[in-house]
């Protein structure tokens, strides 16, 4: 009899853990992961994994025979234990990058002959220099089913040299990326390290359906601009089950800066963020401030930050033009942050003097729910814009505690209009309180025509 109930217990306790696991939504199904027949080692290009041998002309040569020999699904590039500099690259489609434990593909610090390519049309110049930009140092452009995985391997960007040339201000061009794929599709990057990027880590533009899951991001807190993850003029981009800690934002959704990203008109759709965890003096979850092709369609859930500048910041500014619409971040938890929550537009700086001070960007229905935060010093500001004030900005179950105590400085609230529902400390009066559910009501209409007129 014990037997049997205890048979009948195991049975609920699998049932219940089966119905959790069912429940856990991956990005899976996004892209389609292959599995290559035909794989080729670095090692047969002449490639030395010593870190003192320069590999460029083994992975370009092997990357040249996986383009020209197209092997039927593709061709995995092998790289074995072991430290292979090089300089840049470019990859091609249906092909596999696969790092094993203990390969670590490192970018060469002899940045005299780093090759400059255009700058993106969406930018007009170099995002901090004007001209062109240096190529990233691996670049996949106008490619597609391309995979980077491993067993953890690491693609080290070696990024110090180039940190030190922004702070002596002797940069003549945009730094690179560690990784870049522009105008592709089909993408997938999981189980690989990426650290000390000379700048941004991984940034899709152009480009859609793209997956990164199981990467471990890491850069320095003082080092300049080393965002984790920019999505950028970018559709379909899932990434999930990561660990980014970098000196800037953790992820940045973009699209575009000013009059060049208002002209290109190629908005970023289609963002999911879930499950990651990271630390950084700037942003956790962050849009804009490039956002001038608009951003729509964004979710995030699930994000656990520590010491963290801003947990999630929303920024924009005057000039940028463009929406950001249908934001969603959720399910978040914050551990020490100099503020919990900024949605604003006054934030980053212009390409040159051409851009439209009257190109006001509008930002609309922003849903942040269920965040709970520790030692955050302030916990919200929400500054919208005079001439196109936030709306529909609607946050609930947000608990955020300062540092002493129970309380925190106030929100600091100004041209913004939307709902706010057990929320502490309470926001502003600019946030009108509401029954709850409320703010689900904006998307089933149960607002009502009149309610759609309060937030136009
Ligand atoms: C890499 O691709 C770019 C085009 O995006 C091209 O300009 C460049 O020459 C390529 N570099 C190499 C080394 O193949
Ligand atoms: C809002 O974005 C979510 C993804 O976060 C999407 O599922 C939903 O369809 C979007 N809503 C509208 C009205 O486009």
């Amino acid at each position: 009899m014990l037997r049997f109930l205890l048979l009948i217990l195991l049975c609920l306790v699998c049932a219940i853990a089966n119905s959790a696991a069912a429940r856990v939504v991956t990005c899976s199904g996004l892209v389609p992961f292959r599995y290559r027949n035909d794989k080729i080692s670095i090692r047969d290009f002449g490639g030395v994994g010593d870190g003192k041998t320069l590999n460029t002309k083994a992975f370009r040569e092997a990357i040249y025979r996986i383009q020209h020999l197209k092997r039927r699904g593709g061709t995995l590039l092998y790289i074995p234990p072991g430290v292979y500099l090089t300089e840049s690259f470019n990859l091609t489609s249906h092909m596999t990058l696969f790092l094993a434990r203990g390969a670590v593909i490192k970018a060469t610090k002899y940045t005299r002959n780093w090759p400059l390519i255009a700058p993106l049309p969406s930018y007009g110049r170099g995002r901090e220099r004007p001209g062109g930009r240096y190529m990233s140092f691996i670049q996949g452009d106008g490619v597609q089913d391309v995979i980077i995985t491993g067993d953890y391997g690491i693609v080290d960007g070696q990024g110090d040299v180039w940190w030190n040339m922004w702070r002596r201000r002797t940069l003549r061009f945009t730094r690179p990326n560690l990784v870049e794929f522009l105008n592709s599709m089909n993408i997938i990057i999981s189980n690989v390290i990426f650290k000390n990027s000379p700048f941004w880590n991984i940034h899709p533009v152009y480009s859609s359906n793209i997956v990164i899951r199981h990467v471990t991001i890491w850069a320095p807190r003082d080092s300049p601009n080393t965002d984790g993850i920019d999505p950028d003029s970018s559709s379909n981009v899932c990434i999930e089950d990561s660990h980014i800690s970098t000196g800037d934002d953790l992820v940045a959704v973009k699209s575009g800066w000013d009059e060049y990203g208002i002209a290109y008109g190629r908005p970023s759709i289609g963002i999911t963020i879930r499950r990651v965890t990271g630390s950084s003096p700037f942003a956790g979850i962050a849009v804009g401030s490039e956002a001038s092709g608009g951003v729509e369609n964004v979710l995030a859930e699930h994000i656990t930050l520590y010491d963290i500048g801003v947990g999630i910041h929303i920024k924009t500014n005057s000039g940028r033009g463009g929406f950001i619409r249908n934001i969603t971040v959720s399910d978040v938890h914050i551990w020490n942050a100099r503020k919990g929550i900024k949605i604003s537009g006054d934030v980053g700086d212009h390409p040159d003097h051409k851009f439209n001070p009257n190109a006001l960007p509008v930002v609309k229905d922003v849903t942040i729910r269920n965040v709970w935060g520790v030692k955050v010093l302030q916990a919200g500001l929400i500054q919208g814009l005079r001439g196109s004030p936030f709306t529909q900005i609607c946050l609930s179950d947000i608990n955020l505690q300062g540092i002493s105590g129970p309380r925190t400085p106030p929100w600091k609230c100004s041209h913004v209009f939307g709902a706010a529902h057990r929320v502490s400390p309470w926001p502003c009066s600019e946030l009108t309180s509401h029954r709850p559910g409320s703010c689900a009501s904006y998307h089933t209409g149960l607002m009502g025509q009149k309610g759609a007129d309060n937030w136009a």
